[in-house]
């Protein structure tokens, strides 16, 4: 119970016809405000969504519409309220939403009319408008039931037969304030602003585009096609490990790829994995939310990084449940998000990996430094998580390791050391040099002399032809072990030492 509330409190609501001027400020564009529609109609299993750019000058509209489940009276007059839900509440796992603003603040920022239409499977089509006019003209919240001729002709044209909900916008004064239908590039204008918002939503729900549950997008009648960050498809790209970083009671993944060299790629693939900003400006983390994507490429802050030609190939993909929204900020917009404090630590040694591997690669043009198609990396030390808990373990099945363990005349006592070494591991000393002076840790072997390195890879690579495999595989194999693919010109040695 609130304190010292005294004996009559004066009530002061809000301004009705101010306050829905200002609930257009809330910082989307036309894209990321359609983005936060589809939000609403994939959590309510749209399996098809429309967008569609209708030209007529200034009276231009866009609607969305989706397949999806619909509403019912009472939730559809809900939905249309300013501050629908509570952003505390737990939300449904799968849920996009957070603050119950959405598909008012996104429709207020583009339009000064919205009308949804929306029909739940057996029931009959519902539909509510806000009209920001109305609201200014009576200073009152009341929700209009007729919709205008043009946003009733949208709606039967694009709505499922079935069920779902069609969001139109018309008076779509920061789009087309001052357009004329007769004018060629006001057209064209409007119709740039619908190849981004498609440029947009191939990114933003790339995930949801492909697999067994794929949900067909469209931009007027046009498949959008998704936009993969990671080429996650091409054998060139590398995949460094997947880690599993446990944050209070949930786990984050955090998957870095290095995608490959320009001259791996055909001159197309390389100008659309661009993405619509450029190769540089799409470095970094991505930050996805229940799989769509809130952030794509941005180094966010962590030890001043910013985005250099060199890193260009670094990026990084972060998936996050939706229970963690208030730690990572997550915005009304959905377009942004910033790491807690806790995983700063994580990210950074994450990140520094990632941009020392796709810096090796952006300089040693050509070079083997990948891989083949289908084969994982090998590495000694691996990162488990258990009960949300983190620790390491030695790889036995490292070469080296079985190697050793083969010829070992006393493996009792060299188990009992591996797993003395592996519970001894000064993992919080090694965190806090880290944190402190993260200018001071190297990466593997990062001041060995080459003569050393090329010791070590001799020695894994006897131990593989011992067990049973052709030089050539294992050297090929040898290419496969981290921290190996650092140093293609040792692979390269080996090979011409041996004849290969
Ligand atoms: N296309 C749709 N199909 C079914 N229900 C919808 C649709 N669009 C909106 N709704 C309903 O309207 C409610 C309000 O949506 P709104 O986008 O304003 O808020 P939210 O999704 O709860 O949170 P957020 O502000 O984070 O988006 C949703 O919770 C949902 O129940
Ligand atoms: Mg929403």
């Amino acid at each position: 119970m609130t304190q010292n509330i005294g004996s009559d409190p004066d009530l002061a609501p809000p301004h009705a016809s101010n306050l829905v001027e200002s609930l257009r400020a809330f910082g989307y564009d036309t894209a990321t405000a359609l983005a936060d529609l589809a939000d609403n109609s994939l959590f309510h299993q749209a399996s098809k969504l429309i967008v569609h750019f209708h030209w007529a000058g200034e009276g231009s509209a866009i609607a969305i519409a989706d397949n999806g489940n619909g509403m019912d009276e009472v939730t559809l007059i809900n939905a249309m309220r300013v501050g629908s839900r509570n952003p505390c509440e737990t939300r449904d796992p799968n849920d996009f939403g957070r603050f119950g603003l959405g598909l008012k603040t996104a429709s207020f920022s583009q339009c000064r009319r919205v009308t949804v239409f929306t029909k739940r499977k057996g029931g009959v089509q519902l539909v509510r408008c806000w009209d920001l006019d109305f609201i200014s003209e009576t200073n009152e919240w009341r929700l209009l039931r007729t919709p205008s001729p043009l946003a009733a002709k949208l709606a039967d044209k694009l709505s499922d037969p079935k069920q779902g909900t069609v969001v139109v916008w018309e008076k779509i004064d920061r789009l087309t304030a001052g357009n004329d239908t007769e004018n060629d590039t006001d057209e064209d204008a409007f119709l740039r602003h619908a190849e981004l918002v498609s440029a947009h939503f191939a990114a933003v729900f790339h995930r949801m585009m492909t697999g067994r549950n794929a949900v067909g997008f469209f931009l007027n009648e046009k498949l959008i096609s998704p936009w993969d960050p990671f080429l996650a498809d091409e054998a060139a790209t590398q995949r460094l490990p997947v880690e599993k970083l446990p944050y209070k009671g949930h786990i984050i993944e955090v998957a870095p790829f290095v995608l490959p060299h320009l001259s791996k790629l055909d001159a197309e693939l390389h100008r659309r994995a661009a993405g619509l900003r450029g190769w540089n400006a799409h470095q970094g983390f991505y930050i996805y939310r229940n799989r769509r994507l809130l952030v794509a490429g941005d180094w966010l802050g962590l030890k001043g990084w910013r985005q250099e030609e060199h890193y260009k190939l670094a990026r990084i993909r972060v998936d996050l449940p939706n229970a963690l929204d208030h730690e990572w900020e997550i915005d009304v917009t959905k377009s942004r998000a910033r790491p807690p404090e806790k995983l700063r630590r994580e990210l950074v040694r994450i990140g520094e990996c990632a941009r020392s591997v796709a810096k090796r690669i952006y300089s040693h043009r050509g070079s083997k430094l990948v891989p083949a198609e289908g084969e994982e990396r090998v590495f000694l030390w691996e990162q488990m998580v258990k009960h949300n808990q983190v620790f390491y373990r030695i790889n036995r099945d490292h070469p080296l390791m079985k190697s050793v363990r083969g010829s070992c005349a006393d493996l009792p006592k060299l188990s009992a050391l591996l797993r003395l070494i592996e519970e001894t591991i000064p993992v919080p000393l090694i965190t806090i040099t880290d944190r402190e002076k993260p200018d001071l840790t190297i990466g593997p072997f990062e001041t060995t002399k080459e003569t050393e390195i090329f010791e070590v890879m001799r020695q894994v690579f006897t131990s593989l032809c011992s067990s049973g495999l052709s030089k050539s595989d294992a050297l090929l194999r040898l290419s496969h072990f981290e921290p190996f693919p650092r140093f293609p010109q040792l692979l390269q040695a080996i090979k011409e030492r041996e004849e290969l």
